[in-house]
């Protein structure tokens, strides 16, 4: 069998395992092996590829620089992976998007300068070689400068407020339109400039459309990005001809437009708004409104609400896993239940900073997973509880997302603490959350704040909680 051959046997094989990467990470029992598949499928193309460009050239100085370019890609990769914090997992993501991107433009821009292949190309063929230049180009930039914004938001450089640029989805069509009519002339008559405007113009638009989307939602935005950067990553297959790139592309990018299509369905949020850059959401505040004085709680008050409960529900936030808070609330949740307190959490679907953020943490602080229960599965609940522990969470359970239709978290479904009998939050300040909006919750007549670090905080209710059980409470 040739090498040629082999390679495409190997590729097919890839995409298997990529597809079966997918099956097994949809379910949290499955995840585990289905990363095993997805890194086997991705060490067996790598290893077809390097077969393959050895079998068609002689070893020189371009394949060592490119085996030694993957060398230090993967030495970086792995100590990142290995050093970054759970919380910053999706500005790294987001990055990481944003290198997928730039690869595309520049094999777009190789493709277009490449002289070899156009003498190859001619008629037909070269005309789809340079609609697929462009439209490479397009995508790859777009995702390029909309993921550098996304890792700048999340990880806080820049404000998470919506940018509301005077006519913003006109200059969003007109990008748009732009594109098509010049994808047209190019095909016609390639000329440089044009690259150069169509790169120009999706750099803006790719910063554009991400700098105009509010924090809250960044979630929707981050999985966007990944589908974007699937559709350039299959671009730059057809570009270069490798089949096992389309097919991995378009599984990236159809995955990921699904998983941004059940977010805005989860957040109850418009698809094409989200896509569009906020499309037809127009600048809301909800800000300056006065709301009154916050009530406080120290940890020996907070301790007899809990010595009195028979019921109580935690809702966990970012601030559990910047804390890192998980360890003294799977502790006292077990102290509780051990005194007849019936115990449950409460999971938002975009809690934290990453889907299944929060399930990840409770699960590696043994909090038994039957008492982690979804917001559809608990929301009604609230109201026949007694106590509720906020702890780090904020836009999540924001009353102004069901009730102040001019919030910029309108619609959004949130955790209906504030029916709670008492609820107490947790967080260090008074400061918003991460959608850069005030919470009405920390000013309601039910609701205690209880200042200072998470862990801290829970780890001394935990010891008053011991003391009353000592002495008999
Ligand atoms: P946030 O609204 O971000 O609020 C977290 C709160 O935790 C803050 O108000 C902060 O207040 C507090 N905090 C921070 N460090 C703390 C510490 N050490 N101890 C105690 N409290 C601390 O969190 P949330 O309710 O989980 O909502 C998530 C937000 O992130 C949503 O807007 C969501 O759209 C967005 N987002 C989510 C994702 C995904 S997929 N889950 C991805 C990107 C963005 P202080 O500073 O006053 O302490």
């Amino acid at each position: 069998m040739s090498i040629d051959s082999a390679a495409n046997a190997a590729y097919l094989i890839a995409a298997l395992l990529f597809i079966l990467s997918l099956a097994g990470l949809s379910k949290h029992e499955t995840a585990r092996r289905g990363l095993t598949f997805g890194i086997s499928g991705m060490a067996l193309a790598l290893i077809a590829t390097i077969a393959l460009v050895l079998d068609h050239q002689p070893p020189t100085l371009g394949i060592v620089l490119m085996v030694g370019a993957v060398a230090i890609g993967a030495a970086v990769g792995l100590w990142r992976s290995r050093s970054v914090q759970m919380t910053e997992m999706p500005e790294l993501i987001a990055l990481l998007h944003s290198f997928v991107g730039l690869a595309a433009v520049l094999v777009g821009w190789n493709g277009y300068l490449e002289p070899d292949l156009h003498g190859e190309l001619t008629g037909s063929l070269l005309g789809i070689h340079h609609a697929e230049v462009f439209v490479g180009v397009f995508i790859g930039a777009v995702t390029f400068t909309g993921s550098i914004v996304a890792y700048l938001k999340l990880s806080a450089t820049m404000k998470s407020a919506p940018l509301v640029l005077p006519g913003k989805n006109l200059i969003n069509l007109g990008i748009l339109a732009a594109f098509v009519i010049l994808t047209v002339w190019f095909v016609i008559s390639p000329a440089l400039w044009m690259l150069i405007v169509v790169t120009a113009l999706a750099l803006a638009l790719g910063w554009h459309l991400v700098a105009s989307i509010g924090g809250g939602d960044m979630p929707v935005v981050v999985s966007m990005l990944n589908s974007y950067s699937g559709w350039a990553a299959a671009a730059t297959g057809f570009l270069l001809g490798n089949d096992l790139l389309i097919v991995t592309g378009a599984l990236v990018g159809s995955s990921g437009a699904y998983l941004s299509y059940i977010m805005c369905k989860a957040m109850n949020r418009s698809f094409i708004s989200v896509i569009m850059g906020g499309f037809g959401i127009e600048a809301a505040s909800g800000e300056g409104k006065d709301h009154g004085e916050h009530t406080e709680i120290d940890v020996s008050g907070a301790a007899e609400m809990l010595a009195g409960a028979s019921s109580v529900i935690i809702a966990p936030g970012y601030g559990m896993a910047v804390a890192q808070a998980q360890y003294p609330v799977a502790d006292l949740t077990r102290t509780l239940r051990e005194r007849g307190v019936d115990v449950r959490f409460a999971v938002h679907p975009v809690a934290g900073r990453l889907p299944g953020h929060m399930n990840v943490l409770l699960a590696e602080a043994k909090v038994p997973y039957d008492i982690v229960l979804e917001l559809d599965e608990i929301n009604d609940d609230f109201a026949d509880t007694d106590v509720v522990l906020v702890i780090g969470a904020n836009d999540t359970v924001n009353p102004d997302a069901a009730e102040d239709p001019g919030s910029p978290i309108a619609g959004m479904p949130v955790l209906h603490v504030w029916e709670a009998e008492n609820v107490i939050v947790f967080k260090r300040s008074m400061a918003a959350g991460y959608a850069g909006v005030q919470n009405p919750l920390f000013f309601r007549e039910n609701t205690q704040m209880l200042f200072g670090d998470a862990k801290d905080r829970v780890g001394d209710i935990l010891g008053a909680v011991k003391d009353q059980q000592g002495a008999g409470v």
